[in-house]
């Protein structure tokens, strides 16, 4: 018997990294699966490796090892209208909606005035705006689905303390923590719980392979400080081990959860 057994989660962002490990987590737990993922370059300022088709194909196996069902897509959280009719096919196929894990989103690079308009207004899109369109294409069918239920917007250590070289990034994540915070508010009578998880260098694409990363640093060696944790990576492991968490928690709500090896804190 699993945690999970006979509900279904949304996903976002499922063909890599922390997406694709709640994805299997969930289904190994009995979960369906409904998962989307742009698989394809998000932005031509990302500087990190794009996920492919073949990424998210490998997602779908895995989970159908992992004895799940899934319905997985290729598409945009910026597109409502694909976000919408995902959530509509897939409430048809398996018949309710108990958790949303709002997950996808990018990270770019630079000082705050050299950033270009599309590094800011890309990121601000797609972590924030993209957010807002999951829960958007969410929430009206999870309260049809039933009473209860949660939703978890994957934010960063970034948006619990501002980062140099991060600001499109920390502005639009510290945004995410009052969307999420309204909506805590607005569903708590009807018992959807809304919370925010915070990591800082996950073992991802996104974490460990970005080549500009540290290029940002190196005029301006004072702002490293700002980036220490105290040990060196997390594993997706160790955020899925938080997001089941809090699907499973019935008495959190409107938390802010730092999985960051206490780099927020200096
Ligand atoms: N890796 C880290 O160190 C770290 C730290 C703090 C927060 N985060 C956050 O964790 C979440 C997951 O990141 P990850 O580390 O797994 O990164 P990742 O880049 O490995 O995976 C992100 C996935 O989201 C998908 N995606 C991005 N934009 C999309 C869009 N507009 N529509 C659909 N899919 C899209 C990508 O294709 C990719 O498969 C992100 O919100 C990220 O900001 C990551």
């Amino acid at each position: 018997m699993g945690q999970f057994d006979g509900q279904v989660v949304y996903i976002t962002g499922i063909a890599r990294g922390q997406g694709r490990n709640h994805a299997v987590r969930f289904a190994a737990e009995g979960a369906s699966i409904i998962g989307m993922d742009i698989a394809a370059r998000v932005a031509d300022h990302q500087t990190y490796p794009t996920a492919t088709e073949d990424d998210l194909a490998e997602t779908v196996r895995l989970v159908e090892e992992a004895g799940g069902k899934i319905l997985a897509r290729k598409g945009d959280t910026r597109d409502l209208a694909f976000q919408e009719q995902l959530v509509a096919d897939g409430f048809e196929l398996f018949g309710r909606l108990d958790h949303v894990v709002a997950n996808a989103g990018i990270l770019t690079w630079g000082l705050t005035w050299e950033q270009t308009e599309e590094q800011f207004t890309d990121v601000i899109d797609v972590n924030l705006v993209g957010t807002w369109k999951t829960l958007k294409a969410t929430i009206p069918t999870m309260r049809k689905a039933r009473n209860g239920g949660s939703i978890t917007i994957i934010s960063s250590t970034a948006g619990l303390k501002a980062m140099p070289n991060q600001a499109s990034y920390s502005a639009s994540k510290f945004a995410l923590r009052g969307l999420a915070q309204s909506v805590a508010k607005e569903l708590g009578p009807k018992h959807i719980r809304v919370n925010t998880v915070h990591p800082y260098a996950v073992h991802t694409p996104m974490g460990v392979e970005d080549t500009s990363a540290f290029k940002s640093f190196e005029d301006w060696p004072e702002h490293f400080p700002s980036m220490m944790n105290h040990y060196p990576i997390a594993s997706v492991d160790d955020l899925s081990d938080a997001v089941l968490y809090l699907a499973g928690a019935k008495a959190v709500t409107g938390a802010e959860f730092a999985i960051d090896m206490g780099s927020s804190k200096v």
